[in-house]
């Protein structure tokens, strides 16, 4: 495992372990329980993903020291005010059963983030919170909110893999030093991601599948991925990606492979946007 230190020092781990999808209590606990066997040590939940609850079980039921785990959470936009935040960061405290989260995300640049930024920058302060961050900033919102917070984003999660690569973004966190996440590394197997014939030409070079050659590609751009799996050989596989390194003609054939935009969602819809705002967790 390769480690990267966030501005204020914090050491975030390169790979983790997603958990959007899995909703259900005794699934959710079970898979993160299996990460945790398989070596990952970061685990990427949410409050609009219904499954802190167990992900705070399975660190218990797992034996693992708290100080050895990175956990993130995020705040929904409908808990998006100074008062708000607040509030939702102490549930999720509550709901993981922990004294501290490592990082805490505002899930949308939408809505009064600028006051629920102000929330979690006061549970940073607090020592409830190790790092904070924001999800979904394209280019513009990161540098604006960058230039417009007291304490600037750690970490920007956002949909990133080799069919939406986001090079301006990653530029723009590079000139903040805000350390990018990627959500979605495999673009949810969109595109027959895993049988591409491009990745899996580079990979077979390896003996490495198409879904470990993402993964390399995003750590090699110094971007830290989180990967969700609900199976354990997957997990095995997600995580051997740390005894090979791609070529740099390698990583200009993926840079190839960009269409410029996510298949996944779109912020760009007023539409996405309208419909972001009636969900309530
Ligand atoms: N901030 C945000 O707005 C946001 C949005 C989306 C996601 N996220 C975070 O990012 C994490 C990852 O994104 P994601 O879950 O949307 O998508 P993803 O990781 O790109 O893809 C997950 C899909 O790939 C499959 N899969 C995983 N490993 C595989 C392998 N080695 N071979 C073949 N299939 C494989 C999984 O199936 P099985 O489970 O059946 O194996 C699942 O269907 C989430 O869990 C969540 O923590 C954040």
């Amino acid at each position: 495992m390769t480690y990267l230190k966030l501005y204020n020092g914090v050491q975030i781990p390169q790979l983790g372990f997603g958990v959007y999808q899995i909703p259900e209590y005794e699934q959710a606990k079970q898979a993160v329980l299996a990460a945790f066997r398989t070596g990952y040590r970061l685990i990427d939940t949410a409050q609009a993903y219904g499954n802190e609850r167990a992900v705070g079980d399975a660190l218990r039921e797992s034996g693992l020291p708290r100080e050895e785990v990175f956990l993130t959470s995020k705040v929904w936009l409908s808990d998006f005010s100074y008062d708000g935040a607040i509030r939702a960061t102490k549930e999720t405290l509550s709901r993981l059963g922990v004294d501290y989260v490592d990082m805490m995300l505002l899930h949308q640049p939408m809505g009064d983030y600028i006051n629920a930024w102000k929330g979690l920058e006061e549970m940073y302060r607090a020592g409830k919170i190790r790092a904070i961050g924001m999800a979904n900033c394209y280019p513009l919102v990161l540098a604006d909110l960058c230039e417009t917070f007291a304490i600037k984003p750690m970490v920007n999660q956002v949909e990133m893999h080799p069919f939406f690569q986001q090079t301006l973004n990653l530029q723009t966190m590079q000139h903040y030093g805000v350390i990018p996440q990627a959500w979605a590394p495999f673009n949810e197997g969109k595109r027959n991601l895993f049988g591409d014939p491009t990745l899996t030409e580079i990979g077979r070079k390896y003996g490495k599948s198409a879904a470990q050659v993402a993964l390399r590609w995003n750590l090699q751009r110094g971007v830290v991925v989180i990967p969700k799996t609900v199976h354990e050989d997957r997990m095995k596989q997600n995580i051997d990606v740390f005894d090979f390194s791609l070529s740099e003609e390698d990583m200009a054939k993926i840079a190839a492979m960009d269409i410029g935009h996510s298949e996944i969602v779109d912020h760009f819809d007023p539409k996405w946007i309208a419909m972001l705002h009636t969900i309530s967790v």
